[in-house]
C-alpha cells in the first residue's frame, strides 16, 4: 500500500479554515483528518456537525473524522449526514459501551468505519471487532490536544497490529496520529502503517506541498 497523508484541521487556522482546508487538499492531501473533542472523553472541547459540515463545503478528499467523545453512537448520524467519509470511535469504554455495534452501525450508514485505541489500550481490546474495521487507528500520542511528541514505544504495537491483521487475512489501513513528522514516518511506515496524520508538521509550516513531500520523501515513498 502507498503511504497517504491526512493533514490534520486541527492545527488550522480556524478563521481560515475553508482557505487552509482548500489549500492542503491542492497541496495534494489523500484524507483530510478531522478531529472531534466533545470536552468529556478529553477535556478540549473543538467543533461539531456544522463545522465538518464546512469543511464538507472546501474539499472533495474523503473526511476522516475522530470522533474522541463519550457515546459517538449518539451522534454518528449527525456527522454522517454532514459529510464524513470515514467514521473513526475510540475502542476506550469511557468511550463506548457498545464498541461492536458502533461499528457496525457506521457501516450500515454506508460511512468506512474506524476504531482507534489510545497509548494504553492493549490489541486484545479489539480483536474480536478487527473484522468490522476497514481503518485501525493507533494513537502515536495520548488523545486531547496537538503538538505533542510522538511516543517510540508504539512501534511494536503496530507491528503486532499488522501481523495479526494478516493472520487474519484482513487488510485495513492503519493509520497513526500524534507527533508524526518527516523524522517519524520511516520507523511507523517499516512497522506497518499506511496512513499518516500530520497536524503540526503541516499546518506548521508555510508551504503544505513542501511538507507533505519531505513526509513522503523519508517514509521512502
Ligand atoms: C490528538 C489528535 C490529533 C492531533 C495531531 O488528540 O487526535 O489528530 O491533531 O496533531 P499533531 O500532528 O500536531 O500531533
Ligand atoms: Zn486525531
Amino acid at each position: 500500500m502507498s503511504l497517504l497523508i491526512a493533514p490534520s484541521v486541527l492545527a488550522a487556522d480556524f478563521g481560515r479554515l475553508a482557505e487552509e482546508v482548500a489549500a492542503v487538499d491542492r497541496a495534494g492531501a489523500d484524507w483530510i483528518h478531522v478531529d472531534i473533542m466533545d470536552g468529556r472523553f478529553v477535556p478540549e472541547i473543538s467543533f461539531g456537525p456544522p463545522v465538518v459540515r464546512a469543511i464538507r463545503r472546501a474539499t472533495a478528499k474523503p473526511l476522516n473524522v475522530h470522533l474522541m467523545v463519550v457515546e459517538p453512537e449518539r451522534s454518528l448520524a449527525s456527522y454522517a449526514e454532514a459529510g464524513a467519509d470515514h467514521l473513526l470511535v475510540q475502542a476506550e469504554p469511557g468511550s463506548t459501551v457498545h464498541l461492536h455495534r458502533v461499528l457496525s452501525q457506521v457501516r450500515e450508514l454506508g460511512k468506512k468505519s474506524g476504531v482507534v485505541i489510545d497509548p494504553a489500550t492493549p490489541l486484545v481490546w479489539i480483536e474480536h471487532v478487527l473484522h468490522l474495521a476497514d481503518i485501525i487507528l493507533v494513537m502515536t500520542v495520548n488523545p486531547g490536544f496537538g503538538g505533542q511528541k510522538f511516543l517510540p514505544e508504539m512501534l511494536p504495537k503496530i507491528a503486532a497490529l499488522r501481523a495479526l491483521c494478516a493472520e487474519r487475512g484482513l487488510h485495513p489501513h492503519i493509520e497513526v496520529d500524534g507527533g508524526q513528522d518527516a523524522k517519524t514516518v520511516r520507523s511507523v511506515v517499516e512497522a506497518g502503517a499506511d496512513v499518516i496524520v500530520a497536524g503540526t508538521a503541516i499546518f506548521g509550516t508555510q508551504d503544505y506541498g513542501a511538507a507533505m513531500d519531505g513526509i513522503r520523501r523519508c517514509a521512502g515513498q
